[in-house]
């Protein structure tokens, strides 16, 4: 069977089980700072489960993306070295809602499995939870293990532990008992020499779990004490490849026909084959499974950069040059190639690669040629450590700098060295590594306490599309530490008119004021998943009285100025460069607003004022904003909206129209493009390949702008003695500077010339070396001139020169190539040694080498013992 017919039987298999069906969310979740990505099939819904919203139908089923690559659930470095653990995986999954729960899923697991998918029921067996007498103190699941007996003989249902058993989504959140299905397809003889039962969680290849039914009826709190929930619910997964595999037949997830179109793509291109060497073949493994990973994270809108979930992203890509550069002889970019190969085989079941695949080559592309280029420097700097490395080991410590300030791997780091018959103190790296680690922990370290309930009320309402201030209760609040912040406190309310960062515009500021005048500042607003929390230095003094919220109108005006600016700004450049134009990312502040989008190549001129006059256009249109709240996205996108990334299953949408410019935007904006006044592109540049960025301002922003250009403009024509074409003016300035520094440049040769001849008076004979240590005014260029041209008439020479230029001292030395060979003299040694007069250090060759310092008192001493080196 082939993979989409399996994704499509399980789908509709629980369709007819009046399941709604609905697309994977994407990766990267808007609004959970507990999750850099979605780890598994029920973190989209995990709102759902803790009872903070309500889906529309109470039965879902999908196959979603998960990302395991950081976090409690982090697959990552045993991705290639066996056979079915992968970065980007699909896990089939059904969920009920308070719904039904272990009796149907227990039963249609079965069903499915052994009636549908014909899997024979001697290759299957099933754990249930043991219990635990820890500080959870819990039951085993005799419900389960009772159910399950009617399916199968209960020599195959294991009972399993807490690590097993218990499934829990991160430190905090839903979770529960599960039970697990797990197969054998080991051959006959295999089995007969051990049993699977012994082999089950094992990390045997071959014996694995492929769907895992978790019975979720408790939420782990911050205090680590288990809470139950109000409904009880069911979360499953089923690990689609593996699934694959059992299907197909075959032994390995990556012999399934989900990766056999990358891994022939990937042999073509290398010219290696699959199936013969151990080595080559984890390389394969390592790259077909990253690349999927890679792009389908481009294309939920998560580029590689070198922060949070883009760093992940491209630590995941380097880790797939890496081998391919190191066992499969690529020196050049290649993982994007495979991204065709990859959308032909899945752009149907998931249309955003398809739709994004000319973006996400170029990214990959780009990012493989940069890291290739680290590697090429790191190359460069390993032999440098090697050539100075004395023993045959190098330290720890110098292969940590270049891991940490060149990127350069340490696994590379150590073949290299053991191809050299070098090795690698890993003891002293990961002393080193720990130390770092250590250093960011300490920055980042932060505690976040259990919420203090006053009010049992879940439905925190927005208000602040319509008012900037309401009279609100406080419904709960906590106390974060961190060492940034200090101590801080999270509020959230029955009602806000605080808008809460999203969708790329900041949180809103302001105060809260009671009614003894009593008022607390709120710094920040912010989503977790559906709730609004106010952030604040300190609580309000009376807590259960009502307070009057008031947003700080400036800045929410400004910042709306900003956001409807943004979305005319996408519809002009759409207008003026294409409709290959799509939104990458975008940022909304009080003061300027930033946009990300799709584009090949830098915006002339001409293309930029047509985009202002585009938007200002609009702007002097007076276009009214039409908004529609709450309504499914299907009819936002039958109108005209643009659909961006980011939507998941549930969202409604709000869709903002200003004449022709539709957007889903969960934003707030002007009443009237004319409250704008004016836009203003600042810059436009490259973010990453293809990528573009516009920085713009709207509003009093450009008031300033103008009046400070002004006043520059002014101030210099001022200073070019008000000359009536002041460019021209300056252009003229900047010829005659030109012509003045060719000149002096003239000069200081003759002055060295002459100094030359001075100096060549004042050597002193030292032993049959011609020696001089002196102070000279010159720069470093003019010095090295002098030195060489003194070199070049006689052949056992001994200079040291000093200078000081800007506050700073340069120490120059000079040696014979003769006196080199003959008294094993190095002016690289000598520099070194006597840079420590003035504070400093530096190298060179034996023969000429120099040392900068900070102390230029020092000169005088260092030219004094610099005669010792002749006796
Ligand atoms: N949440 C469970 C898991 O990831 C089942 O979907 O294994």
């Amino acid at each position: 069977m082939k993979s989409q017919d399996i994704r499509s039987k399980f789908l509709s298999f629980f369709e007819e089980k009046k399941h709604s069906i609905v697309p994977s969310a994407p990766m990267v979740l808007k609004n959970d700072p507990t999750l850099m990505f979605v780890n598994s099939g029920m973190a989209p819904f995990k709102e759902y489960f803790l009872g903070n919203a309500q889906p529309k139908n109470n039965r879902i089923a999908d196959s979603q993306k998960c990302l395991r690559v950081s976090g409690k659930h982090n697959d990552l470095e045993e991705v290639g070295y066996d056979t079915y653990h992968h970065t980007l995986f699909e896990m089939l999954g059904n969920w009920s809602f308070g719904d039904y729960f272990k009796k149907e899923a227990i039963a249609w697991a079965w069903e499915l499995l052994t009636e549908v998918f014909n899997i024979d029921k001697d290759i299957l067996y099933v754990t249930v939870f043991e219990g635990s007498d820890d500080v959870d103190n819990l039951d085993m699941d005799t419900e389960a293990y009772d159910l399950w007996k009617q399916f199968i003989s209960e020599d195959r249902i294991l009972k399993g532990n807490k690590k097993d058993n218990f499934w829990e989504m991160g430190e905090q959140g839903p979770c529960g008992p599960c039970s697990e299905i797990h197969v054998d397809i080991r051959s006959v003889e295999e089995k007969a020499k051990v049993s699977g039962k012994d082999l089950v969680n094992m990390d045997h290849p071959q014996v694995v779990e492929i769907w895992n039914l978790v019975f979720m009826q408790y939420n782990r709190k911050a205090n680590k004490s288990l809470e139950p929930l109000p409904n009880k619910h069911i979360d499953t997964g089923m690990g689609f490849e593996r699934l694959c595999m059992v299907l197909q037949g075959v032994q390995s997830n990556y012999d399934t026909d989900v990766f056999t179109p990358i891994i022939r793509e990937i042999e073509t291109i290398t010219n290696k084959s699959y199936g013969k060497d151990e080595k080559i073949d984890i390389a394969i493994r390592v790259i077909s499974d990253h690349v999927r990973a890679v792009a389908f994270s481009i294309a939920d809108g998560q580029l590689p950069s070198n922060t949070g979930a883009g760093y992940v992203i491209r630590r995941i890509l380097r880790r797939a040059v890496r081998y391919g550069f190191t066992f499969l002889d690529k020196k050049e970019p290649f993982i994007y190639r495979l991204v065709e190969v990859l959308s032909n085989k899945m752009g149907d079941a998931f249309p955003e690669l398809k739709a994004q695949k000319q973006l996400i080559e170029n990214v990959i592309k780009e990012e493989e040629q940069s890291f290739l280029r680290t590697l090429d420097q790191g190359l460069i700097l390993l032999n440098r450590i090697v050539e100075e490395t004395k023993d045959d080991i190098v330290s720890g410590e110098k292969a940590f700098e270049l891991y940490d300030t060149y990127g350069f791997p340490k696994d590379l780091t150590a073949l290299i060295l053991f191809e050299k018959g070098l090795k690698l103190d890993e003891e002293g790296f990961e002393t080193e590594l720990q130390k770092q680690k250590n250093r960011s922990r300490a920055a980042s370290e932060m505690s976040t306490d259990d919420w203090i309930v006053l009010v049992n009320d879940t439905d925190e309402e927005f208000v602040g599309y319509d008012t900037l201030e309401a009279q609100v209760k406080l419904t709960r609040y906590r106390k974060v530490t961190s060492k940034k912040d200090g101590e801080m406190y999270q509020m959230v309310f029955n009602l806000t008119p605080f808008y809460a960062e999203g969708g790329g515009q900041v949180g809103d500021k302001g105060y809260l004021e009671d009614a003894h005048g009593d008022v607390v500042y709120i710094l920040d607003t912010k989503k977790e998943n559906n709730v609004i929390i106010h952030f604040a230095k300190n609580l309000p003094k009376h807590i259960n009285e009502s307070f009057k919220a008031v947003v700080d109108e400036k800045q929410r005006y400004r910042t709306e100025c900003n956001h409807t600016a943004t979305h005319l700004l996408h519809q002009a450049l759409r207008e003026v460069l294409g409709t290959h134009v799509e939104q990458k990312g975008s940022a909304v502040h009080s003061k300027y607003l930033r946009f990300d989008f799709s584009h090949f190549s830098k915006m002339t001129v001409e293309e930029l004022r047509d985009v202002e006059n585009f938007v200002n256009a609009r702007i002097e249109g007076k276009l009214p904003l039409i908004e529609k709240r709450n309504i499914p996205k299907e009819e936002a996108i039958a109108d005209g909206a643009m659909s961006l990334f980011g939507e998941k299953y549930g969202d409604t949408v709000r869709a903002i129209r200003f004449g022709q410019s539709i957007e889903l935007c969960g934003g707030t904006h002007v009443k009237n493009t004319s409250d704008i006044w004016h836009f203003k592109i600042v810059s436009e540049g490259a973010v990453a390949s293809g990528i573009r960025r516009i920085e713009a301002i709207t509003n009093d922003a450009v008031k300033d702008f103008y009046f400070e250009n002004n006043r520059a403009y002014f101030e210099m024509k001022d200073l070019l003695n008000n000359a009536k074409e002041p460019v021209k003016a300056l252009q003229n300035l900047q010829d005659e500077n030109t012509s003045l520094k060719k000149q002096i440049e003239t000069l200081l040769k003759d002055k060295a010339k002459n100094i030359k001849v001075e100096l060549k008076a004042e050597l002193e004979d030292v032993n049959g070396i011609q020696f001089l240590a002196k102070k000279l005014d010159l720069d470093a260029g003019g010095i090295k001139d002098v030195a060489f041209e003194l070199g070049s008439q006689f052949n056992n020479l001994f200079l040291l020169f000093a200078t000081e230029q800007k506050g700073k001292a340069l120490l120059s030395c000079y040696i014979s190539k003769e006196i080199v060979a003959e008294k094993g003299l190095n002016a690289g040694q000598v520099v070194r040694e006597l840079g420590k007069y003035i504070q400093g250090g530096g190298g060179g060759q034996p023969f000429f080498a120099t040392a900068g310092g900070k102390k230029p008192k020092g000169i005088d001493e260092a030219l004094k013992v610099a005669k010792d080196y002749l006796k």
